[in-house]
């Protein structure tokens, strides 16, 4: 059997890959969903068009591949985060899932901390965010009482799928590790939390690891993709986590920096006891018993595409991000702080916005384009400050996303990071990810780290820029000053903002 199919549940689109023993995509199909905003900061999405776009995006992969069903050993899926599924004792939908960037939570967050206290941070490594899954779980419980009264277990979106797909209900660790209901360290839901919050511990689903073997497919399901039933299911990961497996961050001392919608900077753990104080997040690997630490700039590439649409509609990214090359480094003292839609790290605030700083009347286009990019890898380095100040070593980055395609983000990652940035042949993100699950699980290698190796394949390589670095660490002090120095205004400003 020669191919493994990686399947990444995410928030606009579910991407199937079908992968060779080579690590080589053979064919890959998306298709998009809507999300359900029926009130601001609400984001939901209906679980079975999950399924129905998963199912046509499978049957088309099987039918334009031309593959052999029979030649598919195993798949495995990668997930958007923290999403709430609830199922009734018949195993049906309650209502539509709550997403990872819904906000209506605050509230709820505040209760959590105020019910646990230090313990929160000492079971969950975590701290309490309104994307997260148990403010949800509570908003449900306190705002649709009789839903909550009939939901006789919770999922995570990709878990969902694969008990639709399956028959089988599971969590596995990566994603249960951003519930808030996990004890991460000890690998099992806290009963504590649960009992905290007056929930019973069977709304949990049982525990695996990601790489664990699920069952195969139901016969229906292997009918409506023309997959085989004997294809074999595998756990699967969150996107975060599987990301990090497709870029290969499987050991101490390597480092993951994702500029797509969101940035993530990304680290594995060698230390599950170490303390970062809930700064980053701390979440389990989906290598078995591995951790990792990350930071997250909600309007990373967002911020540019926001810029680009609303100030350059008709230039293609390309010619914005070559006109910004020509820009020395600081823009010509124009600054920007990417708080477009709030900050997550290092301040968990959803009021503060953003800004330019220092217009002056020489500047033009290319000094804004370059003034955000550079905002925007100014915000990920937050992250990698909180991560050089306890004691990791972050000096060999690998990084994904839109901020992999083009030489100057790259240099100007290597520049503010001060570290050696290497890019991806053939970048697939977090499907990827999934794929190499069902590659090692089936045992095509002995370890995903050696399917790692079998599979990942370096592009370019950019090593910081001592002139730069120096220059660029004085504006990273200047930018660190934006947040404190805007704050006020910004809560003042909140009220008059369309809500
Ligand atoms: C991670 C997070 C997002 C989602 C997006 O904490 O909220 O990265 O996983 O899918």
């Amino acid at each position: 059997m020669r191919y493994v199919i990686g399947i990444d549940l995410g928030t606009s689109a579910v991407k199937v890959l079908l992968v060779n023993k080579e690590g080589e995509v053979e064919h890959a199909v998306a298709k998009n969903y809507p999300l359900i905003q029926e009130h601001p900061g609400y984001n939901e999405q209906n679980p079975e068009e999950w399924v129905d776009k998963t199912l046509q995006a499978l049957r088309q992969l099987v039918t334009e591949s031309g593959v052999n069903p029979a030649e598919i050993a195993g798949l495995s899926y990668s997930g958007q985060m923290h999403g709430l599924v609830l199922l009734d004792e018949r195993q049906q939908l309650i209502r539509p899932a709550i997403l990872w960037n819904d906000t209506r939570t605050t509230e709820q967050c505040e209760e959590i901390k105020t019910v646990l206290g230090d313990k929160l941070l000492t079971i969950t490594k975590n701290q309490a965010l309104e994307g997260f899954t148990l403010p949800k779980i509570l908003w449900v419980k306190e705002h649709e009482p009789a839903s909550f009264k009939r939901s006789t277990v919770f999922l995570l979106p990709k878990d969902y799928l694969r008990f639709r797909m399956t028959g089988r209900l599971h969590s596995e660790y990566s994603d249960a590790a951003g519930t808030l209901l996990l004890d991460v360290v000890n690998k099992k839901w806290s009963s504590e939390i649960c009992q905290a919050f007056d929930l019973p511990v069977t709304l949990c689903p049982s525990l695996v690891d990601s790489g664990a073997y699920i069952g195969t497919l139901l016969p229906e399901i292997a009918k409506i993709t023309g997959l085989s039933s004997s294809t074999k299911v595998f756990a699967g990961g969150a996107d975060n986590a599987c990301g990090a497996i497709g870029a290969g961050i499987l050991s101490a001392g390597k480092a993951l920096c994702s500029i797509g919608t969101s940035g993530v900077f990304l680290s594995f753990e060698e230390n599950k006891q170490r303390n970062f104080a809930g700064k980053v997040h701390f979440f389990n690997h989906s290598q078995e018993d591995s951790y990792y630490t990350m930071g997250v700039t909600l309007a990373a590439g967002y911020s540019l595409s926001w810029f680009k649409n609303t100030f350059a509609e008709n230039d293609s990214f390309d010619q914005l991000l070559d006109e910004a090359a020509k820009v020395p480094i600081g823009s010509n003292g124009l600054l920007f702080a990417p708080y477009l839609v709030g900050e997550r790290t290092p301040y968990v605030d959803a009021k503060i916005r953003g800004t330019f700083t220092g217009i002056d009347g020489s500047h033009k286009k290319e000094h804004f384009v370059r003034a955000v990019m550079e905002g925007i890898v100014f915000s990920i380095n937050d992250t990698v400050d909180i991560f050089k100040a306890n004691g990791k070593n972050v000096d060999t980055i690998i990084s994904i996303g839109g901020g992999a395609k083009n030489d100057l983000w790259l240099q100007m990652q290597a520049d503010i990071f001060n570290g050696t940035v290497i890019s991806l042949a053939n970048e697939q993100g977090p499907g990827m990810g999934a794929a190499m699950l069902a590659a090692s699980s089936l045992k095509w290698f002995s370890s995903l780290k050696e399917c790692a190796e079998h599979f990942i394949r370096f592009q370019k390589k950019f090593k910081p820029i001592q002139e730069n670095v120096e220059k660029y660490k004085t504006l990273y002090q200047i930018y660190k000053k934006v947040y404190t120095q805007t704050k006020d205004i910004n809560y003042q400003l909140f009220p008059f903002r369309e809500q």
